[in-house]
């Protein structure tokens, strides 16, 4: 290696030469300097580039590009104009925007906003589309509502139409309570079911929808009020375990079998006369069948306990005085199509 840095350097010649020349003038500037004399500076022998211009990336001649004066970190900020298309394409929203602004609705005011010259909305447009429904569907709306209920399943036209419209219906009004799938919850019944409270055929769901149950507000309603057995004192503690226990064999749910002896006689005694002997229920009186196993509130113990001792109170609105007789048949037929109709 040492022998090596001897030998004279044979990879770059050119380079070595500019080094000696360098030191050479660098020499005679010195010794001119101290001889007081000092030879102006010779020209490059390239002409600089002239000022403002300068080679773009593909060799063209471009404008040197002026600078906006900011620099940060040895970044030059330069003010290159936009893209020309870029700019037609800001313009071009401008003039859309001003002929927006004059044919449409745009400008806010107090009372809704600008009409604009094309005079359309989305409201009216709306509106409109609701008036053409309206239109083309009078006819059979009309019919709907003065054929005989009775008449309804024989007729498929009115049947499709009015379990379309039955279903917008119900799940503008119903679905709140009884569920979007119509199955119910606990207090709702289930209106997919064939267990009926106040019965399954149409003409009966008919009269539940128009005049609703336990409604205050309509002297029509269906009603009927289980007595509050604990709560009024008709019946003692023991007893009301008594026709748990009884409630629970009827549906062979696990109860205590002495116990529900006794409390086959309170049955008796107290609940048969709505609840019918062998359980199954009175549809006149909206009293549910309690020997099935579909329940309004329940079959737990405490539950029934609950029920019995504070008596339940369930009420469904009347919708005659909110929807018209076309509505209330239109969700009567889909209610009925359900699945339980009778
Ligand atoms: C505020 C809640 C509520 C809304 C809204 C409601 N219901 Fe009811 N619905 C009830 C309750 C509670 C009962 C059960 C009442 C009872 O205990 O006897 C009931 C009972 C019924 C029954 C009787 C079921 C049977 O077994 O006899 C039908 C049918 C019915 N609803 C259909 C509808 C339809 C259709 C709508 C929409 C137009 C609707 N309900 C809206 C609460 C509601
Ligand atoms: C005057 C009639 C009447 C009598 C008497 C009566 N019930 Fe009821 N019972 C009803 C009605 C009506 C309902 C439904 C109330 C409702 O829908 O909110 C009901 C509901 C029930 C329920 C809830 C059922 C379910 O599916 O969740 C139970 C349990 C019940 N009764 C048990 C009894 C027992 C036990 C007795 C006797 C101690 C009794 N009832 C006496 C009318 C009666």
């Amino acid at each position: 290696m040492a022998e090596d840095k001897d030998k004279p350097e044979t990879g770059a010649p050119g380079e070595d030469d500019r080094i000696g020349l360098e030191r050479q003038a660098a020499d005679s500037e010195h010794a001119a300097k101290l001889a007081g004399d000092i030879p102006p500076r010779t020209a490059p022998d390239r002409p600089a580039a002239p000022k403002k211009r300068a080679r773009g990336r593909h060799g063209v001649i471009a404008h040197e590009v002026p600078s906006t004066g900011h620099e940060w970190d040895g970044i030059t900020e330069y003010d290159n104009p936009m893209p020309r298309w870029w700019l037609w394409t800001f313009y071009a929203t401008i003039v859309w925007a001003v002929f927006y602004v004059i044919a449409y609705p745009a400008i806010p005011l107090v009372n809704g906003a600008t009409r604009g010259l094309l005079g359309t909305t989305n409201r009216q447009q709306v509106a409109a589309e609701i008036e053409r429904f309206d239109q083309a569907n009078a006819a059979i709306q009309t019919r709907l509502a003065s054929v005989e209920l009775s008449e309804i399943p024989n007729d498929p036209e009115l049947v499709n139409y009015a379990t379309n419209a039955g279903g917008a219906v119900f799940r503008t009004w119903c679905a709140q309570c009884h569920g979007s799938g119509a199955a119910g919850a606990r207090g709702y019944p289930n209106l997919l079911d064939n267990d009926w409270l106040w019965g399954g055929t149409l003409e009966d769901i008919h009269l539940t929808l128009q005049h609703g149950i336990r409604d205050p507000n309509d002297p029509d309603t269906r009603y009927s009020e289980m007595p509050r057995f604990g709560r009024d004192g008709l019946l003692e503690r023991p007893q009301i375990q008594q026709v748990v226990d009884y409630v629970l064999s009827l549906s062979d749910l696990p109860h205590d079998a002495a116990s529900a002896a006794e409390g086959a006689v309170v049955y008796a005694e107290n609940c048969a006369a709505c609840h019918a002997e062998d359980g199954s229920g009175d549809r006149t009186q909206g009293a549910p069948n309690l020997a099935d196993a579909v329940w309004l509130y329940g079959s737990e113990p405490e539950t029934l306990n609950r029920i019995i001792t504070e008596g339940p109170y369930g009420v469904m609105p009347a919708w005659a005085s909110r929807l018209d007789e076309a509505d209330i048949r239109a969700v009567s037929t889909y209610v009925h199509g359900l699945g339980g109709g009778e």
